[in-house]
C-alpha cells in the first residue's frame, strides 16, 4: 500500500517526484525516499512524512532529470530510514522502489546471500534489487523481466541504474502502475493523482507487463518479451479534483462533495419514462439478470457496509436474496454457489487485494462477476465481467465518505433496475426514481447539521468508548459510523443492531460511554425508541440522530442531531452524514491527522 512516482524528461526530477509523493501520501506515510540519476545515483530517504524528505532535499539537493520515488506503508521491517525505499542492488548498479509484498523473499534472500549479496535492510524489496543486479548485463528491462519470473507475491516496481541514464523500467503484478505520456517527458505512478497537471494521457500497465520510459520514448513488452501495442486514454482527473481547495482536510471536502457525487452517480442513468434505471457497462442481458436467483456482494471495510445496505435494498426492491461476504473470508471459504448466482464486488479504489482475489475466485468458478468501483482503469474495474463506475471523483481522505453514499446510491438504482424486471410496477418505479432524484438536495439539507454536530463533538471528544445503534437499513450505518470514529479518532467504537444490545453489549453501558442512536421517523421508530429507553434506564448518555422537529426523541436524548425526513430505504444516505461529521470533528479536536490516520492507508493492495 505504498505510492510510487517516476519521472524522466528535461525538468529537474526531484521537485516533480516530491510533488507526486504528496498526492500519493494517502497510500502510505511512514517513510519516504527518492533516487535521481545524474552521473551516478543520488539517494535521499527519511523515516516520516514526505515533508521530512523535502526537508532533507533542501539541505542535500538531488540533481538530474530522471528519478524514482516512494512513500511507504511498512509490511516488512519497521518505519526506519534504512528500510525506506529506494533499495540498491549489488554494488549500487540498480535502485528499486516497490509497492506490494514478495511472499518468497526469505528463500530468495538466502540464495542471494549465498551468492555474496549483502543486505542492509529488513525489507522484502531489497531482494528484488539484488535479484535484478544479479541478472544485469546490457539490458535493464530484460534484467527486470528475468528477476520478476522468480518473484512470488505482488509488485508495482520502478527501477533505475547509473549504467542506463534517463531510463526508468517498471513492472507490475497485482499492484497498480499507470504511465503518464507527455511531450519529451514520461512519468509513472501508483495512481493518476500524481500525474495530474503534468500530462493529458495515461496508460494503465497490465499484469506482468514491463515498461521502459525515457524522455523521448516509452515501450511495453509482455512477460515473454513480445512488444505490446499500447493505447493511451485521457486522464479523467483535474487539479481541482486533487487539491483540498478551501477545506482544512480532504475528508471534510469529500463529505461536502456528496451532493455533487450523487448527481454524478445518477447522471444519465435514471429513466423517468420507463420508471427504471439504465447501466451501460453491466454486460449482462436482461435474461441473465431475471434468471439470477441470488446475488453475492463481496467487499471490505466501508464498502462492506455499503454492501449490507445493498442487501436490504435488493431484498426489498428487487425481491432477490443477497448474501454479503467479507472478501478476505470469501476468497478462502469456498462456499457452494449454485449456477444462477451473480457476484458483485464493491470497492472504491478497485485495488483492494482481498476484493480482487475474491472476484478472481468467483470468475474462476464461472459466476458472472460484476463490480461497483470508483477508480477508472483500476484492476478490479478492468478484470470484472461488467460493472458500474461511481463517478464520485478522486477520494483522497483515507476515511471513505462520498464513496459510501455513492455506492449505496448505485446499489439503490441497481435494485430498481432489477426490480422493474421482476415485480416492481411502473408507479412504484416512478416513486423510486422521483425520490432518488431528490437525494442530492436532501444531503445538502443534512449538511446544515454541521454546527449541531460540532457541539456534540466538543462534549464527547475525550470518551474512550462509544456505541452506535440502528435497526434495519440503519444497522449497517451504525457499523459505518463506528468504523469512521475508530479509524480517525482512535476511540474504540462498536456498531450493533439496536435490539442486539440486551443480548450482551448493554453490559458496556455506563455514564462514560455514549450511545449514538440512529432514530429517524420510520417503520421501526417505536422499536428503536424502546431500545433507547433501555440505555437511558442504565445511565448511558444518548446522542440521537433524529428527524427534524422530533420532540419525543428530544425529550429522552442527552444530545440530538436533526436530519431531514427520508423514505426508510434512503435513510442510510442521510443518517451517515452526521456520523461522518461527528468522527471528523472529534478527530480534529483530539489533534489526530484526519486524512492520514495512523496505521492505515487508502487502498489495501496487500493481503
Ligand atoms: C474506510 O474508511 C477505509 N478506508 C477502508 O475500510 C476501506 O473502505 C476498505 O479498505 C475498502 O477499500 P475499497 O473500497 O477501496 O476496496
Amino acid at each position: 500500500m505504498c505510492g510510487i512516482v517516476g519521472y524522466t524528461g528535461h525538468r529537474p526530477a526531484a521537485e516533480i517526484l516530491v510533488g507526486g509523493l504528496r498526492r500519493l501520501e494517502y497510500r502510505g506515510y511512514d517513510s519516504a525516499g527518492l533516487v535521481t540519476v545524474d552521473g551516478g545515483l543520488h539517494v535521499r530517504k527519511r523515516a516520516g512524512r514526505v515533508d521530512e524528505l523535502a526537508g532533507l532535499l533542501a539541505e542535500q539537493p538531488a540533481p538530474g532529470t530522471c528519478g524514482i520515488s516512494h512513500t511507504r506503508w511498512a509490511t516488512h521491517g519497521g518505519a526506519t530510514t534504512t528500510n525506506a525505499h529506494p533499495h540498491l542492488g549489488g554494488d549500487g548498479s540498480v535502485a528499486v522502489v516497490h509497492n506490494g509484498v514478495i511472499e518468497n523473499y526469505a528463500i530468495l534472500k538466502q540464495q542471494l546471500q549465498a551468492e555474496g549479496f549483502v543486505f542492509r535492510s529488513e525489507t522484502d524489496t531489497e531482494v528484488i534489487a539484488h535479484l535484478i543486479a544479479s541478472y544485469l548485463e546490457d539490458d535493464l528491462a530484460d534484467a527486470v523481466r528475468k528477476a520478476c519470473t522468480r518473484l512470488k507475491g505482488t509488485y508495482g516496481l520502478a527501477v533505475v541504474s547509473p549504467r542506463f541514464p534517463g531510463l526508468i523500467v517498471g513492472a507490475r503484478l497485482g499492484s497498480p502502475l499507470v504511465l503518464g505520456i507527455g511531450q519529451h517527458e514520461h512519468l509513472m505512478a501508483s495512481d493518476p493523482s500524481a500525474l495530474v497537471g503534468h500530462i493529458e494521457n495515461v496508460f494503465y500497465l497490465q499484469e506482468r507487463q514491463i515498461c521502459s520510459l525515457t524522455a523521448e520514448e516509452w515501450t511495453i513488452v509482455d512477460a515473454d518479451k513480445a512488444p505490446v501495442q499500447a493505447r493511451t486514454q485521457p486522464i479523467n482527473w483535474d487539479l481541482g479534483d486533487v487539491d483540498k481547495g478551501s477545506f482544512a482536510h480532504y475528508m471534510l471536502k469529500e463529505i461536502y462533495e456528496q451532493p455533487t457525487a450523487l448527481e454524478n452517480a445518477m447522471r444519465g442513468r435514471l429513466d423517468d419514462a420507463d420508471a427504471t434505471a439504465h447501466f451501460g457497462g453491466l454486460n449482462l442481458d436482461a435474461q441473465q439478470l431475471r434468471r439470477a436467483d441470488r446475488f453475492i456482494f463481496t467487499a471490505c471495510g466501508t464498502s462492506y457496509h455499503a454492501a449490507i445496505v445493498g442487501e436490504y435494498l435488493f431484498e426489498e426492491l428487487a425481491r432477490v436474496p443477497v448474501e454479503v461476504e467479507y472478501a478476505s473470508e470469501f476468497r478462502y471459504r469456498n462456499p457452494p454457489i449454485d449456477r444462477n448466482t451473480i457476484v458483485l464486488a464493491i470497492t472504491q479504489s478497485g485495488e483492494t487485494a482481498d476484493t480482487l482475489a475474491a472476484m478472481r475466485e468467483s470468475k474462476r468458478k464461472g459466476h458472472p462477476t460484476l463490480a461497483i468501483c470508483n477508480v477508472v482503469g483500476s484492476s478490479i474495474a478492468r478484470e470484472a465481467d461488467g460493472g458500474v463506475y461511481l463517478h464520485a471523483g478522486p477520494e483522497i481522505g483515507v476515511a471513505s465518505t462520498k464513496a459510501f453514499t455513492s455506492q449505496v446510491t448505485v446499489l439503490a438504482m441497481l435494485a430498481l433496475f432489477v426490480g422493474r424486471m421482476r415485480h416492481l410496477s411502473a408507479p412504484q418505479g416512478e416513486r423510486l426514481v422521483r425520490e432518488l432524484r431528490g437525494l442530492p438536495q436532501l444531503i445538502r439539507e443534512t449538511l446544515t447539521c454541521d454546527e449541531q454536530v460540532q457541539q456534540v463533538a466538543r462534549k464527547y471528544a475525550n470518551v474512550r468508548n462509544a456505541l452506535y445503534l440502528g435497526r434495519q437499513y440503519l444497522f449497517p450505518v451504525a457499523l459505518e459510523g463506528a468504523l469512521k470514529l475508530k479509524e480517525i479518532s482512535y476511540i474504540h467504537a462498536e456498531g450493533y443492531p439496536a435490539a442486539e444490545m440486551k443480548h450482551g453489549p448493554i453490559a458496556l453501558v455506563d455514564k462514560e460511554t455514549p450511545s449514538v442512536f440512529l432514530i429517524p421517523r420510520g417503520e421501526v421508530f417505536d422499536k428503536v425508541m424502546s431500545n433507547l429507553e433501555e440505555i437511558k434506564a442504565r445511565g448511558g448518555p444518548v446522542i440521537a440522530v433524529a428527524s427534524t422537529g422530533d420532540e419525543r426523541v428530544a425529550r429522552k436524548a442527552d444530545d440530538i442531531i436533526h436530519i431531514p425526513e427520508a423514505p426508510d430505504y434512503l435513510q442510510p444516505l442521510v443518517a451517515v452524514v452526521p456520523l461522518q461529521l461527528l468522527a471528523y470533528h472529534i478527530a480534529r479536536l483530539r489533534g489526530c491527522d484526519v486524512d492520514k490516520p495512523r496505521n492505515l492507508a487508502k487502498s489495501v493492495t496487500v493481503e
